[in-house]
């Protein structure tokens, strides 16, 4: 059901500033910068292998990410698993009694379909299912 680690979400105060250590450092190339609205973010993605590591940045104070660092500060925010049929996979951990935050998926980043588990159905991991669009 799950193929990869599609994407470790780190949550940061401000894109450019974190992004620093990301390609100056760590050396990772920044492939994708978007925001995605629907989610309250300004988002960027860095390839490392067949995966990404995920910045994400709140577009306000009422965005989910902003109360995250409000309470927590800058740091790991949610795991993403890539997924081949995301509806599928939902309907599955529906069945198996998970407790969802996206009963149906919503817009991610690059078009793709996303879907958030609730925490408390994953041990306290923020987790993401994704399924990318056709063309990445
Ligand atoms: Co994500």
């Amino acid at each position: 059901m799950l193929t990869l680690i599609d994407h470790v979400g780190v949550a940061v105060e401000e894109i450019d500033a974190a992004l620093a250590f990301y390609t100056d450092v760590l050396k990772l190339e920044l492939v994708h910068r978007e925001t995605v609205t629907e989610q309250g973010v300004e988002a960027a993605l860095l390839d490392v292998g067949d995966g990404h590591v995920e910045l994400i940045a709140p577009l306000g104070p009422d965005t989910g990410v902003a109360k995250f660092l409000a309470k927590r500060g800058p740091g790991l925010h949610h795991v993403a698993y890539r997924v081949a049929d995301i509806d599928a996979t939902l309907a599955t951990l529906a069945a198996a009694g998970t407790r969802l935050i996206d009963a149906t998926p919503r817009t991610g980043i690059r078009r793709s379909r996303v879907a958030f588990l609730h925490p408390a159905s994953s041990g306290g991991v923020l987790t993401e299912i994704v399924q990318p669009a056709e063309d990445h």
